[in-house]
């Protein structure tokens, strides 16, 4: 068994910032996923996703745990290192878990190890103003930021459960300002969680970095899913905005299949529906 990507996959070029910032210039639609391991990373490759995200998600669906929050950044170190090595020409992006960048010196050291040991091109980070001299920091130091706001499971405990984000005018008008701030800070992509539609086309609208959505809506630049949420394997409650490709698209009769469908269902714009969404 092989976990080489395919040489379909590798002929292309690597997806990079730039080309992202493209993307989202021309209106192509970015397609991420999140994956754990390299012969997902091989299939998510030859399926035609551009961005694979090595979640905090993994301590709920490889380690049973009920939150993110006991995952550490060795666990997203080993797991980052087993995707990136096989990863093709897809951008790695390793999340940074709950405490891991709780102060600028903290987030330069386990960013600078993601990066060196784990293979990544990229951190993601939660939060908003608290986290935008951290977002500044690993900007100057050259590693790519993306900043994730909306619903920030890593805070569950402090926000009582998971709900919509930006409802309410002024929370909206807080989100936006947040987005806005983030991108100055050096931020090169917003991902946006379960907030309504309306105000994600907002923000995507207000930014020059593209934005990725979950339960965010059909006008972002990109979407991502967990992986397990695709291929209806989540032990627990699915999320409103995940759909089950595996077993709901007509054309998806194995894994390859069903990732393929979800990449062509983001390109075209058919996923996230308005089942898959709030407003
Ligand atoms: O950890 C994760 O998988 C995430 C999701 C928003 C995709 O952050």
């Amino acid at each position: 068994m092989s976990t080489t990507p395919s040489s379909n996959a590798n002929s292309e070029s690597p997806v990079t910032v730039t080309r992202l910032r493209g993307m989202k210039a021309d209106g192509e639609k970015i397609v991420m996923l999140t994956a754990y391991d390299a012969s997902f990373a091989v299939q998510l490759n030859d399926a035609g996703v551009h961005v694979v995200l090595v979640g905090d998600s993994l301590g709920m669906v490889i380690q049973g745990q009920q939150t993110t929050v006991p995952v550490t950044i060795e666990d997203v170190l080993y797991h980052t290192a087993c995707v990136a090595g096989s990863s093709g020409r897809m951008l790695v992006v390793a999340d940074m878990p709950f405490m891991s960048f709780r102060d600028v010196d903290t987030a330069l050291e386990n960013a600078s190890r993601l990066m060196q040991e784990g293979g990544a091109h990229m951190v993601k980070l939660e939060g908003g103003q608290h986290v935008l001299p951290v977002v500044e920091a690993l900007a100057q130091h050259g590693i790519p930021v993306c900043g994730h706001i909306g619903l920030q499971p890593q805070s569950i405990h402090k926000l009582g459960g998971y709900r919509v984000q930006g409802r309410e005018p002024e929370m909206a008008d807080a989100l936006l300002a947040e987005a806005q701030a983030m991108e100055k800070a050096g931020a090169d992509i917003i991902l946006m969680e379960c907030v309504p539609a309306s105000l994600a086309a907002r923000i995507t609208a207000a930014l020059a970095v593209p934005t990725i959505g979950i339960g965010a809506g059909p006008d972002c630049d990109g979407q991502v899913l967990v992986l397990y949420d695709l291929l209806g394997i989540t032990p627990g409650h699915r999320p409103r905005f995940a759909r089950d490709f595996l077993t709901n698209d007509p054309t998806a009769s194995d894994i390859p299949a069903a990732l393929r469908a979800y990449v062509k269902a983001v390109t075209e714009g058919s996923f996230p529906g308005s089942e898959h969404s709030f407003s």
